[in-house]
């Protein structure tokens, strides 16, 4: 796939950028795990947090995890554009990573200091109506966000330059130069894909500023008041687009890399720039599921919210598992570690896609709305989906091009303890669901549903053994992930 003639001395920087952003990554990943942990462990009543402390770590534990996925996964595409395609800026990719660590040390504050206890949805008007946190924290939390808003758009934006430079002009991006006769140069489908993610990525950075000012605002005079519904769609547009987003820069690295193991190309044709461009279209419009029991909301937005979401979920999906198969069907590669990952993440995206699209369907959330199958499919898609790429990733920087297809037993035994650890704890959160356990409850003892009240608090003990699973998975996966940077390091050295 490498376009680009680059230096031995260019191509370490912009491994050394990549390795920092994977170190913090796998730093800050298991202690956002642990905030899970802990209100699992709360609901299953084997430890007590106060309510407030339950809802600051929530807050923490959602925006941080999506921050964190993100920010990883745009690290990811950055370093594998810059090595292969065309040139970046290096300074602005360590003001991309200062600030977003400066914004997500910020916020760490502002919730498990301060007890900013919003959730990442802050439902209008609610910091404003009988929190009970100070003011400050408030503010702190959102212009951490902010922070973090504006490092990625700078970040976006200078890639999409640098890509728009090198294909000669912003349309080719999207591959609209195979809709036309005659020639073109081939696009590669990691340029596609990132374009697709990155573009909606900017309109849901700027909702997410616009509605995070309109906060700030509020929080330096009180006597501002906003339309509550206008503050849900700018929030959820933000919240739903960013989640998809990072989904799509991971499916981005499995288009680019895959082709090394089953050395069969996965290029861009008619049918994947329609496709894509597809999705591109329909994203923008999908996250009205969010808003089906928002009777304020028009009628006709409710009906394009249900025909965008199956819509959004049929092009790239469908050409993505198609794609994958004819990847790896008769292939004869190595099952090395890289793609095993990729296929595992690529089944979590269809089975988390699937039971989304379940729950938009409208007469099936009248049922299962605000119940914790919504955080079982949003968590199978990211943790068994994105979070399984980002591994994969890892381990393919971390090896190197040649050491990624050798054999990795500690790597894969790592990977086994996850999965197992990871299903079995979001099995947890799909039986609650069907079982009508509400989902953003500290515990579930105030429920008069005798049955939902102790089958919540069962499965969510349940829950926390499989999470102790997930950590052990994850220490034997840092254990082989370290070795083989250590012995990269001594060999260049
Ligand atoms: C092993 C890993 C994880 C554990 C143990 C965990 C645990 C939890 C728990 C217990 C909740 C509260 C659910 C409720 O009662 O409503 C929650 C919420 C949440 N989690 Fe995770 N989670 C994990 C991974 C992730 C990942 C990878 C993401 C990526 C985006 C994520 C994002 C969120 C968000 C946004 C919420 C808030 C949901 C809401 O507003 O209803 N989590 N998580």
């Amino acid at each position: 796939m490498s376009t680009l003639e680059i230096s031995q001395v260019e191509k370490k920087k912009e491994r050394k950028l990549a390795i920092i952003w994977a170190v913090t990554f796998m730093i800050v990943f298991p202690l956002l795990v642990i905030l899970g942990l802990y209100m699992r462990l709360n609901q299953g009543k084997v430890v007590e947090l106060d309510y407030t402390k339950f809802y600051a770590f929530m807050t923490m534990h959602g925006l941080g995890m999506a921050g964190v996925l993100f920010s990883v996964a745009f690290a990811g595409l950055w370093y594998l554009i810059s090595t292969r395609i065309t040139r970046l800026n290096l300074g602005v990719g360590y003001f991309v990573y200062v600030t977003v660590l400066i914004g997500f040390l910020a916020l760490a504050y502002g919730t498990l200091i301060g007890n900013f206890a919003a959730g990442w949805y802050m439902l209008y008007p609610l910091p404003f109506k009988g929190a009970s946190w100070a003011t400050w924290s408030t503010q702190v939390s959102a212009v951490a966000l902010i922070l973090m808003g504006i490092a990625w758009l700078v970040g976006i934006l200078h890639l999409l330059y640098a890509l728009t430079k090198r294909y000669g002009g912003f349309f080719n991006l999207l591959g609209w130069q195979y809709l036309r006769k005659g020639t073109h140069e081939k696009l590669p489908s990691v340029v596609l894909i990132a374009t697709v993610a990155l573009i909606p990525g900017i309109f849901a950075f700027l909702a997410g500023a616009v509605m995070l000012i309109m906060y700030l605002l509020q929080t330096f005079e009180p006597s501002l008041a906003f339309n509550p519904l206008l503050m849900k769609n700018l929030t959820f547009f933000f919240g739903h687009m960013l989640v998809n987003v990072t989904l799509y820069c991971g499916v981005g690295w499995v288009y680019a890399l895959m082709p090394e193991f089953t050395k069969r190309e996965w290029k861009v044709d008619k049918v994947v720039v329609y496709s894509w461009n597809a999705t591109f279209f329909f994203i923008v419009f999908a996250y009205l599921h969010h808003l089906y029991m928002d009777f304020a909301q028009p009628r006709s937005m409710q009906y394009i919210g249900q025909i965008f979401s199956y819509m959004s979920a049929v092009p790239a999906t469908a050409v993505t598992m198609f794609g994958i198969i004819a990847q790896v069907y008769h292939s004869k590669m190595k099952w090395s570690i890289f793609p095993l990952m990729s296929l595992f993440g690529m089944m979590g995206w269809a089975i988390g896609g699937f039971a989304a699209l379940v729950d938009t369907t409208i007469a099936i959330n009248v049922g299962l709305h605000n119940t914790l199958w919504v955080p079982a499919h949003f968590h199978t898609y990211m943790l068994m989906g994105v979070v399984l790429f980002i591994f994969g990733y890892l381990f393919y920087l971390f090896s190197g091009e040649e050491g990624i297809h050798l054999k990795n037993v500690t790597g894969k035994a790592g990977f086994w303890l996850f999965v197992i650890g990871a299903y079995g704890f979001l099995l947890m959160f799909y039986l609650s669901g069907i079982n009508g356990v509400p989902r953003r409850f500290a515990d579930y003892q105030g429920i008069e549903a005798g049955h939902v009240k102790e089958t919540g608090t069962h499965l969510a003990r349940y829950a926390a053994m499989f999470i102790y699973l997930i950590l052990l998975g994850l220490l034997v996966m840092y254990w082989s992930l370290f070795a083989k940077l250590t012995r990269r390091q001594k060999a260049s050295a």
